[in-house]
């Protein structure tokens, strides 16, 4: 039995079965810095996929403030402390009026959880449209969003999914005006269902970016109508930033600003500490106090001080490192390199994305647009095989998902592209 033949076995004996495991020979991974991996045999990968360590794996001053903070003291918010009060204070001055305040967790499940919550507290209804294909998260009342895996005991009644907006088959049959109206409709659509039962209309929750629907392509305004029809129904606007969040897009710190909108609720989770688990809600401050008077609500380890210390070092070095700008810089210059490279491989059937979020839809033929999903696993699989880490997206399976860490550089996208041309090329 090879060591990670041993490593598999006893994963499933410790952990149990179905636990989800990229590639076909799954990386045993034991070092990380920057955009940079090492597996147990000392193999360097190139980490396209990552966004957790949004600032580069084990980055210093975040391991630093970590430490620092560690060896000073650790404990909760009963007691009173500066640590969560400066880090909200400089998170929600990256925030447009009127989202003032905030509530740290340590996941995004949790995040949205509270977010639900909250726009119960406000409306006194429960009802939720989300997406069709979604993911939230993973307390029993997010999964009952997620389309992934239908909850035991099926959907309870007061959800409704609306059709995720995909830019390369948009509803509506064109990808301007038309297809914006016809997402606008469908979410009106389940508005009146929502009314019309015993739950009522409380909350729209998207990701602005659409990340795990396949972040399609969305024109100027995309979500305005829809944003609309929810206030004049009195509901509220959840925006998902667990994946679009922290200037990843390259245009904006926020996935929604770079929408256009200004949404009730935001949530945060992944890169916000670069691996460390935190999460956070972000609200207006009297949205807040409706969910407080509603659902007394203590976490533990939310909130604590070194938690708050490795998601201040976040912030301070996406501002000192020009982060956002080398997002904007990088992925431009990668995007135009794919739209080469789809001139020459027809595999390629839409190049798409934002700053270091963005991906390839892989098609068997391009006029029927014809999803390959088993060709999209195949490269993925062979770029891993080849030292770069990418993953798999999209409605329908066959987009790849790039999202490296944020110091990821032109001559990092160089080689993973060299390596692309030359998996396609072998297909
Ligand atoms: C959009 C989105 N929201 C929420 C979550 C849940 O975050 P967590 O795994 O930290 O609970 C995820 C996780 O993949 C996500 O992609």
């Amino acid at each position: 039995m090879s060591d990670k033949a041993a490593l598999l076995a006893r994963r499933e004996r410790l952990l149990g079965r179905n636990m989800s495991l990229f590639y076909q020979d799954p990386a045993h991974i034991v070092r990380g810095e920057g955009v940079w991996l090492w597996d147990a045999d000392g193999r360097r990968y190139l980490d396209c996929y990552n966004n957790v360590p949004h600032v580069g794996h084990c980055h210093p001053r975040v391991v630093e403030a970590i430490a620092r903070q560690a060896s000073t003291l650790n404990t909760h918010t009963r007691y009173l402390h500066e640590g969560i009060l400066d880090y909200v204070e400089r998170l929600t001055g990256t925030f447009d009026h009127p989202l003032n305040a905030a509530i740290l967790t340590c996941t995004g499940s949790e995040a949205n959880d509270i977010a639900l919550r909250m726009a119960q507290a406000v409306t006194g209804k429960t009802g939720v449209i989300a997406t069709n294909h979604t993911y939230h998260g993973n307390t029993a009342a997010v999964s009952q969003l997620s389309t992934r895996m239908p909850p035991v005991g099926g959907y309870g009644g007061h959800v409704r999914h609306v059709p995720a907006p995909d830019s390369y088959r948009p509803l509506g049959g064109e990808p301007g005006a038309a297809f914006a109206s016809a997402f606008a409709a469908e979410v009106e659509k389940a508005i009146a269902s929502l009314e019309d039962s015993p739950h009522g209309f409380s909350a729209l929750i998207i990701d602005p970016f659409f990340a795990n629907e396949g972040f399609p392509e969305l024109p100027a305004g995309f979500l305005d109508q829809a944003v609309d029809a929810v206030r004049k129904a009195g509901g509220l606007v959840i925006a998902d930033e667990v994946q679009p969040g922290f200037g990843r897009t390259g245009t904006h710190m926020w996935g929604h600003q770079r929408a256009g909108i200004i949404p009730e609720i935001v949530t945060l989770g992944k890169p916000m500490a670069n691996g460390h688990p935190v999460g956070g809600v972000v609200a207006n401050i009297d949205t807040l106090n409706a969910f407080r008077k509603v659902f007394r609500y203590f976490n533990t380890f939310g909130g604590n001080p070194v938690s708050c210390a490795a998601a201040m070092a976040v912030l301070d070095i996406i501002e000192g490192e020009n982060l956002i700008e080398n997002a904007r810089r990088v992925g431009e210059y990668t995007r135009t390199a794919f739209k080469a490279l789809a001139e020459k491989h027809s595999i390629i059937g839409d190049v798409r994305g934002s700053g270091l979020f963005m991906g390839t839809e892989f098609v068997l033929d391009r006029a029927t647009k014809k999803p390959a999903p088993e060709l999209a696993t195949r490269i993925i699989n062979a770029m891993r095989e080849r030292g770069v880490l990418m993953g798999k997206i999209g409605v329908h399976e066959c987009s790849t998902k790039i999202r490296p860490p944020m110091p990821f550089s032109k001559e990092n996208a160089d080689l993973m592209l060299s390596i692309f041309d030359d998996v396609l090329s072998s297909l």
